[in-house]
């Protein structure tokens, strides 16, 4: 089987196009620019250039970006009187701390000092707790984009369908196993003790990567007409020049799946869509508005 190639990048432009048309409305309907503050910790190069792209993205879409940026050395007491100030800001409908943070700061506590309902990661226990009982929550950009190109790209119903999602982070890999199980598949979360990696793919008709080890799942672990999510994004040195690849090998699982995502270019470009989708919901929620069914799952 050759698998069929999923255009996140093309699904992530329909995604911000529908965030715009919804921004667009708010704003002449309601009155109401929806806001989004984007908080870095620190000079880490790749969370900085994240961060300046989820702030470009936000303002492409019509909405406020508001963008804080702390010394690595900021105190605790710091973070938390700015997120503090955000929580109670009217005009910010979303908060997003950007992870990793330095060292010296208690991530589990900054981030549970977030309005749950200003937490467009959905990363806040409150969030994941909803998800896990089947409850209204914000749900992990990630994870969510991943759902939104599974039912988009995987042919028939996902109800039944064996998955096993190879990573256990917070961010991703348990977020995603209780999307898919809310979709009614038998979930595995698979991750670097599973025992017998290899039967435990074989048998798997949804394939998430996310484990962040360049090409780690080789193509003949995958099962024929499976659909593959490849959620890392590794960059390696191959022949001399830096490239970026995925937890899969593209090419060998290509000739055995029936859809799977490249990278770059599949999951990747969803993220930040889906971020720009999340703080359009909290908007709505935080000023009694309905949701936009097609934002979200
Ligand atoms: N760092 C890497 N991915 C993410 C994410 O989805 N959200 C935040 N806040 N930080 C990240």
């Amino acid at each position: 089987m050759t698998a069929r190639h999923i255009d996140g990048k093309a699904h992530a432009a329909k995604l911000r196009a529908t965030v715009a048309d919804h921004v667009a409305r708010l704003k002449q309907e309601n009155g109401i620019t929806p806001g989004l503050a984007v908080v870095l910790v620190g000079d880490d190069p790749a969370s900085g250039v994240y961060v300046r792209s989820k702030g470009r993205q936000t303002v492409e879409a019509g909405m406020n970006s508001f963008e804080h940026r702390l010394d690595a050395r900021a105190s605790e007491a710091e973070l938390l009187a700015l997120i503090g100030r955000l929580n109670d800001d009217p005009g910010v409908h979303g908060i997003l701390v950007q992870l990793p943070l330095p060292d010296h700061l208690n991530e589990a506590l900054v981030i549970n000092a977030i309005d749950p309902a200003k937490d467009v990661d959905g990363f806040h226990i409150s969030n994941a707790g909803l998800l896990a009982t089947g409850q209204k929550s914000m749900v992990p950009c990630t994870p969510l984009g991943c759902l939104m190109l599974l039912r988009d790209h995987h042919p028939g119903a996902l109800a039944g369908m064996e998955a096993v999602v190879i990573g256990r982070s917070n961010i991703v890999g348990k977020p995603m196993a209780q999307l898919l199980l809310g979709e009614s598949c038998t979930v595995t979360i698979a991750h670097s003790r599973t025992r017998s990696l290899p039967e435990v793919v074989r048998r798997a008709d949804i394939v998430v990567a996310a484990v962040g080890r360049a090409e780690m799942v080789p193509g003949d672990w995958i099962k024929e007409g499976a659909t593959v999510i490849d959620v890392g994004i590794n960059r390696i040195e191959r022949d001399g020049r830096k490239v970026l690849v995925g937890d899969v090998e593209f090419a060998s699982a290509s000739e055995r799946a029936g859809a799977i995502t490249p990278v770059p270019g599949g999951v990747g470009p969803m993220t930040i869509a889906c971020l720009l989708a999340n703080t359009v919901t909290a908007c709505c929620r935080a000023n009694g508005l309905p949701e936009p069914e097609d934002l979200t799952m």
